[in-house]
């Protein structure tokens, strides 16, 4: 089964800025964060979720794109368990709770180019990642970012498209996800992943942030 999340990519302005509000509400107008030490690294600006969506762990979970994925660069998708006692409405999940549960990156060999073929995320109006089946039951944030390298000649350059939806896990298993990173604090702005040279083109690419968590 795939369960979609409205979370909406908006076009705003001539600088072609987009960004994933949380779920469907109190969306922002400027969408992109180019600093990795930010705390809008974590969600963004994204304001306190109205809606969590049940999905049973397994499922592939969606992200709607109302205009299309602007730039090439990964996408990727992390999830942060709600501990228990805490409102998932209002946790801020901060420090070492973020894992990897999925990743769009470059494919293809020889050089990397900025194109649909090496980027499968790039234009995209949906992409979606698969809940793990082994995820423990329960609340869970989930992050999204787009990074887009078009301007990540020199460290600072590449620009975050961020944003948290809220989910709660059903039928999941008794795997132990990680590793556990934080946002901000997971990436540095001088990571490979966040750069894209001009010369030497890059034939080789690898996303910033842990492994992806296969469970
Ligand atoms: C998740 O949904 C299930 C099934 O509706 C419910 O029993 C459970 O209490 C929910 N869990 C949380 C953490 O809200």
């Amino acid at each position: 089964m795939k369960v979609l999340l409205p979370l909406l990519l908006l076009a705003a302005s001539a600088q072609a800025h987009y960004k994933f509000p949380r779920l469907t509400t109190n969306s922002r107008d400027n969408g992109a964060v180019s600093d990795v030490n930010s705390p809008d690294m974590r969600c963004f600006q994204g304001s306190v979720g109205k809606a969590t969506a049940t999905v049973v762990a397994g499922d592939t979970l969606g992200f709607v794109a109302s205009s299309g994925i602007m730039h090439f660069g990964p996408c990727q998708f992390y999830m942060a368990r709600v501990p228990e006692g805490q409102d998932i409405n209002t946790w801020e999940a901060t420090g070492n709770v973020w894992f990897k549960a999925g990743s769009i990156s470059a494919v293809g060999s020889g050089v990397l180019r900025g194109d649909e073929a090496t980027w499968p995320a790039y234009h995209k109006k949906e992409v979606s990642f698969k809940i793990p089946k082994a995820v423990p039951s329960g609340n869970y944030l989930v992050r999204v970012e787009s990074i887009a390298l078009h301007l990540a000649q020199n460290p600072g350059g590449a620009q975050f498209y961020i944003s948290c939806g809220q989910i709660n896990v059903t039928g999941g298993g008794s795997g132990t996800p990680g590793p556990l990173v934080a946002f901000p604090g997971a990436y540095k702005a001088n990571d490979a992943g966040l750069l894209w040279p001009n010369s030497p083109a890059k034939t080789s690419y690898t996303a910033p942030g842990p492994v992806v968590w296969e469970g």
